[in-house]
């Protein structure tokens, strides 16, 4: 691989859980929220924060409706970017991909996992959608809970998640003077599944 950031670790996935790991460690309420960029058919950019469920050599993953606005922007346009900051380690990492749906079994088994409550709220939220009053939202809540009540909730047919394969990461460490370390991992185009890396001026 082109080594163009002397000393920079090789693999960027082994490096974002490194970063991630000492995220956690800080006492910042939400480590895995990240910023989720979509971009319309119409060329429109929209972004909001969304929270990372996994990751791994394949990608990062998030859950959300699927007829949400950034739903139907992916369906539009899979080329997505995420960008993570975690202010107490002075550090963004910035990453750019195609966001790929999961298979109805990881979703399933995310679902799962999830509190009851948040299970019965996914349920109730059009997510998106006008809401004439959040006491509509209320009784959608009541509805869904009486429905399922005393059995598990299962996934709604319209929630689940999408993983972001990536192309390009790129790693900014906060340093003295503004004189930051920028290192830009991208697909190696020669040697499949490799990366290479380049270092960039602040
Ligand atoms: C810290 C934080 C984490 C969030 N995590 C999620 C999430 O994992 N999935 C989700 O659908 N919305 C999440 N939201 C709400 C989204 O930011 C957004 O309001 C919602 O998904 C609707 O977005 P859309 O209309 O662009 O689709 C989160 C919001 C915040 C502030």
């Amino acid at each position: 691989m082109p080594d163009n950031a002397p000393g920079a670790p090789h693999d960027p996935f082994a490096r974002f859980g490194e970063w991630l790991e000492r995220a956690r460690a800080t006492d910042l309420p939400e480590p895995t929220a990240m910023s989720l960029s979509t971009v319309s058919a119409a060329g429109r950019p929209s972004t909001r924060m969304v929270l990372l469920k996994g990751f791994d050599a394949r990608g990062f993953v998030f859950y959300t409706n699927l007829g949400s606005r950034k739903a139907r922007e992916i369906g539009e346009n899979p080329w997505v970017a995420l960008c993570f900051h975690w202010q107490p380690l002075e550090a963004q990492v910035r990453i750019e991909g195609r966001a790929e749906p999961v298979s109805d079994a990881e979703a399933d088994e995310y679902y799962a996992s999830r509190a009851r409550g948040s299970q019965v709220g996914a349920w109730a939220s059009k997510q998106s959608t006008p809401l004439d009053r959040r006491a509509t939202l209320e009784e959608r809540v009541r509805e869904v809970e009486a429905r399922f009540a005393g059995s598990d909730v299962p996934r709604p047919p319209f929630w689940s998640g999408f993983r972001v394969v990536p192309d390009r990461i790129e790693f900014w460490q906060g340093m003295p003077s503004r004189l930051h370390d920028r290192d830009v991992y991208t697909r190696d185009e020669i040697a499949p599944g490799g990366w290479s890396v380049q270092r960039l001026y602040p």
